[in-house]
């Protein structure tokens, strides 16, 4: 069986979250068999004693916490909570290492910086020791506080050696918070939000309204600017946003409900008002929405068109995934999907822009032995299901300033292409840009919307679709095999041509990494490669 196909874990395409090569470097590992997350749920099930202290609670100082701190006996606190991760250790899918920096410390910092989506108190809820006592004793970091400490405990101490030179300590960049401006007609109060970005779309704004309570997120770029609001008056229920290209403006358009009535104020500022925090500092938001419909794709996958709760309006940006939350077997998983668009055949036309607000679409592969995804096959259209704010770091500048965009896809790896080629292709379809969607899949079966791209293929000629099958039969005739040197080779055009090309992958870890390799081998920069990352 070719590499492409074995079957691994993490899932197939779970691999988005592939580090570029040199770059942050975090990797999932490839776990032992019978270590999944499925069967980490179950062994919490078995009533196994998961704590290493006979199921007795207690509270753990700081001290006791760091005695335990071996691959044979760790411990490790993550949000004032103690747990025994000894267990746990051949079931993370970051590998042993990643988990031992946190051994016998407070781990916060490291889990949320990697993910703090991961619902740990679900998950580690069998290994809970007990609260952590005191203060907790962070990682050190170059320029933590910990280290500053040590370091001005070390100056004051008279008649010693004068230290070496400071750590270098990492000042953030200061970045001025948007400003919120308010004006109002008759029949409608504008709200502008001067976000000095001048990239922002209407995608990077999430609205949440309920009655007289207005929530909403900016995201500018890595930063969220919050307006939270209680009202002065009733505005009605939809709400429009608009976004001046090139000037960084935004403007949440609220309809009076008492038109003529003059405002004295907007209203009163509600908890987080007004404020800018790193996107990554805030907790992950999930909403109940409705599966309006499911509609099979291939013999394994299938669309899902989901509706946002009333009053909710979230766009997902090119690139940027949302997640999705179920309880199973008593334990809360949390998995990571990229909305697609609703077909890559028509352009939504643009009085019914707003309602695609309203609704998301998402592509997902059923792996009857996995951990989330058999619950999703369950869902019924009118079914309830958890979906969260969208996340990603994709930008579209990526794109701008470039001729040829090469798009290198394995099996679900597709999601995050279809936004691109709908964009380029359908939204723009007098652009100039040339767009090859290069698609890997075992079988001519696993093939996703392949009518479709073959049909945009021949309509627009600046598009071409070509499929790598690694278990094919007989009859095809067209390219076999995985991605390979001699393959991308015909589908890049040379380095040395000057044409401005961008590369964008995304499959499971070894396609992704591969791709990556191998671009880099025709000489192309990592600026020009956007591999797609959790
Ligand atoms: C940023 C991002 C975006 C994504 N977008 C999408 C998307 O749009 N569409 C989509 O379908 N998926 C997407 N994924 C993948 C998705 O998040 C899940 O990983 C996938 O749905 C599988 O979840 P699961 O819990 O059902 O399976 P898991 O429990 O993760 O298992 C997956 C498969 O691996 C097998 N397996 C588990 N453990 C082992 C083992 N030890 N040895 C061998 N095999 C094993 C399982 O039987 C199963 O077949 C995305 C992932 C990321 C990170
Ligand atoms: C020091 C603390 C930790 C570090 C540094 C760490 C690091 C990592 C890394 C690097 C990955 C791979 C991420 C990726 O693919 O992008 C990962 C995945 C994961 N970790 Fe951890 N981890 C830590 C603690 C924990 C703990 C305590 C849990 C227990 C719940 C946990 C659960 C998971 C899960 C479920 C995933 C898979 C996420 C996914 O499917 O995308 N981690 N971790």
């Amino acid at each position: 069986m070719s590499k492409l196909t074995a079957p691994q874990f993490p899932a197939p395409f779970s691999a988005q979250r592939a580090g570029v090569s040199g770059a942050a470097g975090r990797h999932k590992v490839a776990l032992k068999p019978g270590r999944s997350l499925m069967d980490w749920v179950r062994l919490t099930k078995s009533g196994k004693d998961l704590t290493g202290t006979g199921g007795r609670s207690f509270d753990v100082t700081t001290e006791e916490l760091a005695k335990h701190n071996t691959v044979n006996n760790c411990w490790m606190a993550v949000r004032g909570k103690v747990y025994n991760i000894t267990p746990y250790f051949e079931y993370h899918p970051g590998g042993v290492d990643e988990l031992m920096k946190g051994a016998g410390k407070d781990g916060t910092q490291l889990f949320d910086e990697v993910h703090k989506w991961v619902n740990i108190e679900s998950m580690l809820e069998s290994c809970y020791i007990g609260k952590l006592k005191a203060t907790p004793v962070p990682v050190e970091k170059s320029g933590s506080p910990l280290v500053k400490k040590l370091y001005s405990s070390l100056l004051s101490a008279k008649g010693h050696m004068p230290p070496p030179a400071p750590p270098p300590i990492h000042i953030p960049e200061e970045k001025p918070s948007p400003r919120l401006d308010w004006f109002q007609n008759d029949s409608s109060v504008t709200l502008t939000i001067y976000t000095r970005w001048n990239d922002i779309l209407r995608e990077h704004v999430i609205i949440d309204k309920k009655g007289q309570k207005l929530q909403a997120a900016v995201v500018v770029k890595d930063m969220t600017y919050m307006v939270h609001l209680d009202l002065a008056n009733e505005v009605h229920e939809k709400c429009g946003v608009r976004v001046s290209k090139g000037t960084g403006k935004l403007e949440i358009i609220l309809r009076k409900v008492v038109e003529g009535r003059r405002w004295l104020a907007l209203g009163d500022p509600l908890e987080g008002h007004n404020t800018y925090e790193e996107t990554g500092n805030k907790e992950a938001v999930f909403r109940e929405c409705k599966v309006l419909s499911i509609e099979p794709v291939s013999h394994d996958t299938h669309l899902y068109c989901v509706q946002l709760p009333e009053g909710c309006r979230m766009s997902v940006p090119i690139g940027h995934h949302v997640h999705i939350k179920a309880n199973i077997e008593g334990m809360s998983i949390v998995r990571s999907y990229t909305p697609v668009t609703a077909s890559l055949q028509y352009k939504v036309p643009p009085q019914l822009e707003d309602i695609q607000d309203e609704i998301i679409y998402l592509m997902i592969k059923i792996y009857p032995g996995g951990a989330l995804t058999p619950a999703i096959d369950r869902l019924v259209e009118g079914s309830k299901v958890l979906v969260s704010n969208y996340e990603g770091n994709y930008q579209e500048s990526h794109m701008r300033d470039c001729s040829h965009l090469i798009l290198l896809a394995a099996g679900t790896g597709f999601t995050p292409m279809v936004k691109i080629i709908y964009k380029n292709l359908i939204e723009e379809w007098e652009g100039s840009r040339q767009i090859k969607l290069v698609f890997f899949n075992k079988t001519e079966k696993d093939i996703l919307w392949r009518n479709q791209l073959e049909l945009l293929a021949q309509e627009n000629p600046r598009f071409g679709v070509f499929h790598i099958l690694s278990e094919a039969d007989d009859n095809w005739d067209g390219l076999r095999g995985r991605i390979r040197k001699e393959i991308l080779e015909s589908f890049i055009p040379p380095i040395g041509e000057g044409k401005k090309v961008m590369i964008c992958a995304c499959g499971p870890s070894p396609f992704t990494e591969e791709a990556i390799r191998l671009v880099q081998e025709m000489g192309y920069s990592l600026s020009r490669i956007h591999p797609f990352m959790g």
